[in-house]
């Protein structure tokens, strides 16, 4: 099956969609990204996309911060990922990966006057973190709060600087802590942490993203579990006494955490709320729990 790209207004196989070296967005940052999860459920032989229109919603926020008008509505870029995927054919779990960028063949460092576009690609992608229980360290680098918290693609650079530090360090992934101290999340995940059969999880405002997994997980905990998810400041040292600590995140789904700093949470095993919110998570983005059905967008006709 041959991956397809959406590129410069076109359709056309992922190989053959390159950008000039010029073009602005690679040289500073000046991108906004998206990731989506086409989940597929081999009994329906069908792709769902979770909560696609979520993921543009949130890409046209990012885009306002970087002051990228783009000629599609959320609409149009749904119907352009449907297509997309639609094309690529794929039987399993797919990610999207869509990207409004500067587009402008123009160095300088700047937002204005300089052209901008949307591309997207799809391809084939398992877990993203490869392990069913993540071993964690608290990152040397700091997250930058003052920055607006998007998916900016320039933002992502302390990401990547923490993401390495720990794997270097023989870890799965990092938690990133911001100027105050406070934690924020994983590298690429959001992150939760429970106590006393009560769940807390950063507020963006500290440095969280506005994950749509996060989201989805605090509703299904309260809709299905009665159990309402504490925004508020969290800090390093309350993972240490926590009971159970899961990630979010839509390549990441729903990660448990069996060790910080080293020092194993629930002796390392997965703890119950944690066991039962990834249950019903799986369960609803490949669409096998039809209360969440909205959710997800069937790709292929029938
Ligand atoms: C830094 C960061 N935090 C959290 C998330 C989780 O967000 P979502 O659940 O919307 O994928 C991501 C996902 O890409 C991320 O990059």
């Amino acid at each position: 099956m041959p991956s397809y790209a959406f590129l410069k207004k076109q359709y056309l196989p992922l190989a053959d969609a390159n950008l000039n070296i010029m073009t602005n967005f690679m040289h500073y940052g000046t991108g906004v990204f998206e990731g989506i999860r086409g989940n597929w459920n081999k009994d329906h032989k069908q792709i769902y996309l979770f909560r696609l229109k979520e993921h543009y919603e949130r890409l046209f926020r990012g885009c306002q911060v970087l002051n990228i008008t783009l000629p599609y509505t959320v609409d149009d870029l749904c119907k352009i990922t449907i297509d997309l995927v639609n094309k690529s054919g794929f039987t399993e779990d797919i990610y999207v990966r869509p990207l409004a960028y500067k587009s402008s063949e123009a160095l300088g460092v700047r937002l204005h006057n300089l052209e901008s576009d949307f591309l997207a690609f799809v391809f084939p992608w398992g877990p993203y973190l490869d392990t069913d229980r993540a071993r964690c360290v608290v990152a040397s680098w700091r997250f930058p709060t003052e920055v607006p918290r998007q998916k900016l693609t320039g933002l992502y650079i302390t990401n990547a600087l923490a993401k390495s530090e720990a794997v270097s360090a023989g870890f799965d992934e990092a938690i990133m802590l911001n100027a105050a101290g406070y934690v924020t999340e994983g590298s690429g995940e959001n992150l939760f942490i429970i106590r006393e059969g009560k769940i807390f999880t950063p507020l963006t405002t500290d440095g969280a993203l506005t994950g749509i997994t996060r989201d989805t997980v605090m509703k299904l905990a309260k809709n299905e579990l009665g159990l309402e998810t504490i925004e508020r400041h969290v800090e390093r040292i309350e993972l240490y006494a926590a009971d159970e600590i899961f990630m979010t995140g839509t390549a990441a789904h729903l990660t448990p955490i069996s060790e910080i700093d080293r020092r194993k949470i629930n002796g390392g095993e997965i703890g119950p709320i944690t066991h039962k919110l990834q249950k019903l998570y799986a369960d609803v983005i490949q669409n096998k729990n039809l209360k969440y059905s909205s959710w997800c967008t069937p790709v292929y006709k029938k």
